[in-house]
């Protein structure tokens, strides 16, 4: 099992680590003491620098551990640069407040997990919540690059270079580095990233008086391609909000990877905000301001999108040249094609299952009920992001995953209105 070696590693290395560094910490010991010290290195690089050759002069100014931690710092007290929102903006008063409260928590208890549907609307919530002050966060977003080069973006985020200094430095700061080294990538930069941002996150709380905030956006990026590595960085946010270090937030679609979050044990120290659909009011009115006919809009609205932003972009582009009937019935034939791959024939779907799904063409259901008629393996796989049927929400029910699979199981694929009736 090769799998499992990389695994172990990330999970070990920071459990050892933690009395190093609480020595460490506790040595030093007070917030003065630590600025002083600090300083005081600074000054002596710079003194030094002076009076080496040209060459090593420039790899001290740009290369050693403090002008690498001290850049660090400055990218946190500078704050992530949020580009601006250029389409029609709808307002969301509630949600940015929510999330400005999350970037933002009087007190750290917990690192926060933002879920909400693919499109919802989340990445640019989180924007606009940061934007207005990013003083102290910053945002780096998950793209679909290959695993082993996340923890080397993410460090890009953080204006973080490692350098031939950077293990010698943890190594004189007391933190064994053996196991770290030794293990396989993306964990072995993961693990030296995370350690060097607490040191960060300790110098921004020591000097501002409380702690900054890293979002870190489409985690389900990182669980798709495994979740050993999303686990290493929920126990670092674990880890961060117990020792009230630094503001961890999470930001993912549910759904597929919800219950990779929650295998975690971390997971039960998390926060967890959704970021919800807009009303179907707002909807309607983003349609209209979008150029789209009133009769279509309330339509489109009802039928189709509900408040799902990402499903209204594609109805302002395709009601231009079909009608919400033709709209539908292609999403229609999507669902019923999902659930048929899924068990087989839908005539022999079983009445427990059945009835399960009427009763979620009417409103949310609790986790329980539904994993209970469904089984868990069947509920994750309705989950899943590419069959996108279940959607899950933290106030521990499921809904159905959207305004037209809801109407599509109400009406077309399990004719609810009487099935329910006859079961
Ligand atoms: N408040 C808003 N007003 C207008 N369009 C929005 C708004 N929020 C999101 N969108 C649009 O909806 C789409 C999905 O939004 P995004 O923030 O990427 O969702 P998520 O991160 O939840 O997948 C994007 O095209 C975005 O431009
Ligand atoms: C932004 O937030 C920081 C830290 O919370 C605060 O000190 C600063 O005054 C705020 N700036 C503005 C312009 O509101
Ligand atoms: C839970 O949240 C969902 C989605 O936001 C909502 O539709 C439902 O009414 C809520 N249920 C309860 C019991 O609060
Ligand atoms: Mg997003």
């Amino acid at each position: 099992m090769s799998a499992a070696a990389p695994a172990a590693a990330p999970a070990a290395a920071p459990a050892q680590q933690q009395p190093a560094f609480r020595r460490v910490f506790g040595f030093i010991g007070g917030a003065v003491a630590k600025v002083v010290s600090t300083t005081f290195i600074v000054l002596v690089v710079a003194l030094v620098a002076r009076h080496v050759p040209d060459d090593k002069n420039t790899i001290a100014k740009t290369h050693s551990p403090e002008v690498v931690l001290a850049r660090m710092l400055a990218r946190f007290e500078a704050g992530s640069v949020i580009p601006r929102f250029e389409k029609y903006h709808v307002s969301r008063p509630d949600a940015i407040a929510m999330l400005q409260k999350v970037l933002r928590p009087a007190r750290l208890k917990d690192y926060t997990v933002v879920i909400g549907e693919v499109g919802c609307g989340k990445t640019t919530a989180v924007h606009n919540a940061i934007r207005a002050n990013s003083t102290g966060i910053v945002y780096h977003i998950v793209k679909s690059e290959v695993l082993v080069s996340m923890p080397g973006l993410l460090a890009r985020s953080l204006a973080f270079e490692p350098n031939q200094f950077t293990e010698g430095y943890l190594k004189d700061r007391g933190v064994e580095l053996d196991e770290v080294t030794s293990a396989a990538e993306p964990f072995r930069s993961w693990v030296l990233l995370s350690l060097i941002l607490r040191d960060v996150a300790q110098q921004f709380k020591t000097k501002h008086g409380h702690p900054a905030t890293l979002v870190i956006d489409a985690v389900d990026e990182i669980a798709q391609q495994g979740p050993a590595l999303l686990h290493a960085i929920q126990d670092f946010a674990k880890a961060a909000a117990d020792e009230q270090l630094l503001n961890v937030v999470l930001v993912t679609c549910d759904g597929s990877n919800l219950p990779e979050l929650k295998a975690s044990s971390a997971m039960t120290r998390a926060r967890i905000a959704e970021v919800s659909d807009i009303t179907d009011e707002q909807a309607v009115d983003f349609l209209l301001h979008r150029g789209v006919n009133e009769d279509a809009a309330k339509r489109a609205v009802a039928e189709i999108a509900g408040g799902r932003f990402v499903l209204l972009n594609s109805l302002v582009f395709e009601l231009q040249f079909k009608t919400v009937d033709q709209i539908f019935l292609k999403f229609h034939i999507g669902t019923r094609g999902a659930l048929r791959r899924l068990f087989g024939d839908l005539a022999q779907i079983s009445p427990p299952v059945s009835s399960t799904f009427c009763r979620l063409c009417r409103g949310a259901q609790h986790v329980d009920d539904v994993e209970e008629a469904l089984g868990l393996d069947l509920t994750k796989k309705l989950l899943a992001t590419h069959i996108n049927i279940l959607a899950y929400h933290p106030n521990d029910t499921y809904t159905l995953h959207s305004r037209h699979v809801q109407r599509s199981s109400r009406f077309g694929v399990l004719r609810c209105v009487s099935a329910y009736v006859m079961i």
